[in-house]
C-alpha cells in the first residue's frame, strides 16, 4: 500500500525494495521486479481477509491469520518481492476497503458479477460450491425442502445471496459462519448454507449432530475463488496472475493444497 512515508524513502532504498527480490516468470523469463503497479510502489502489499473461514483463513494459535489463502498470498508476495501485511476484518467490508484500507483481498472470495462492478479479480485459484448443513435427523435433502425454512449464513456471502432467493425462507445473517453453526446445533436454525470446505471443517466438529449436504444436489452452481484487486490496476493483476501460474507449475500450489485441505 502506498503511504506518504513511502515517498520519504530515498530513491536507492525504494528501488532496492521493488527490484531487490523480484521473481522471474518461468515461461517468459520476464522479471516481476519491473511491475509498473502504483499499488506496489512502496514495497508493501496490504491484504484484507476475514479469518473466519477454515481452512482458507482462520486465527492461528499465535493469534495471527493462518490458512491456505494466507500461505498463498505470502508466497505471491515473495514472488513479487514485496512485504505482505494482513488486515483481518468483516467479510462484508473487504470489497469496499480495497483502494483505501487495503490493496487487495483474499478470503475464499467468489467471483461475482456484482463484485466485478467495484473490483477486478485475479485468475481463479480454487473451485467450490455451497453446502447445506442440517441437523442429523433433518428431512431436508433438496432445494424445495428449504422453502419457508430459517437458514443461517455469513453476512454478504454468496450463501447469503442464495438464501435471499429462497421462497419464504428467513435469511438469518451472522458475522461469522461458526456462530450460525452453533445456532444450528442449538436448534435455532433449520439449516446453514456455507462453502464446501468450511462446511466440512464445521461439520467434522459435530459428527453426531450435523449432516453436511452437497449443494450440487440442491442445484447450486460451481463458484470460483479469486483474489480481489483494485479496479484497473492491470500491472498488479498481471503480476499476481503470473505468480499464481508459476506456483501451479512448480508444485508450490499443490503443496499448499496438501498442507491445508482436509
Ligand atoms: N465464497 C463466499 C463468498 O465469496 C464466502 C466467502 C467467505 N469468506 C470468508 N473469509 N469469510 O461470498
Amino acid at each position: 500500500m502506498k503511504k506518504i512515508i513511502g515517498m520519504m524513502l530515498s530513491g536507492v532504498m525504494a528501488a532496492a525494495l521493488v527490484t531487490g527480490c523480484g521473481a522471474t516468470d518461468i515461461a517468459t523469463g520476464n522479471s516481476n521486479s519491473k511491475i509498473a503497479s502504483d499499488t506496489l510502489s512502496d514495497g508493501v502489499l496490504t491484504v484484507g481477509t476475514n479469518a473466519e473461514f477454515p481452512p482458507f483463513e482462520y486465527v492461528g494459535d499465535d493469534g495471527q491469520p493462518d490458512g491456505f489463502d494466507m500461505a498463498l498470498i505470502k508466497a505471491v508476495g515473495e514472488e513479487l518481492g514485496v512485504e505482505v501485511v494482513v488486515e483481518n476484518m468483516e467479510f462484508d467490508s473487504l470489497v469496499s476497503s480495497i483502494g483505501s484500507k487495503t490493496d487487495v483481498a483474499i478470503a475464499g472470495m467468489t467471483v461475482t458479477e456484482e463484485r466485478k462492478q467495484s473490483v477486478d479479480f485475479s485468475e481463479p485459484y480454487y473451485n467450490a460450491v455451497q453446502h447445506v448443513l442440517v441437523p442429523k435427523d433433518s428431512p431436508i435433502a433438496a432445494y424445495d425442502d428449504l422453502i419457508g425454512k430459517t437458514i443461517g449464513v455469513q453476512l454478504g456471502t454468496t450463501g447469503d445471496f442464495i438464501v435471499e432467493e429462497i421462497e419464504g425462507a428467513t435469511d438469518q445473517q451472522y458475522n461469522k459462519a461458526v456462530d450460525a453453526v452453533n445456532d444450528l446445533v442449538n436448534g435455532r436454525l433449520d439449516a446453514v448454507i456455507v462453502d464446501s470446505n468450511p462446511a466440512g471443517v464445521f461439520a467434522s466438529k459435530y459428527p453426531d449432530q450435523i449432516k453436511d449436504l452437497n449443494g450440487e444436489d440442491f442445484g447450486f452452481g460451481i463458484e470460483e475463488y479469486a483474489i480481489a484487486l483494485p479496479k484497473g490496476d492491470t500491472a498488479l493483476k498481471e503480476a499476481i496472475d503470473v505468480a499464481i501460474t508459476n506456483m501451479k507449475e512448480d508444485g508450490t500450489f499443490d503443496k499448499l493444497v496438501d498442507e491445508y485441505m482436509e
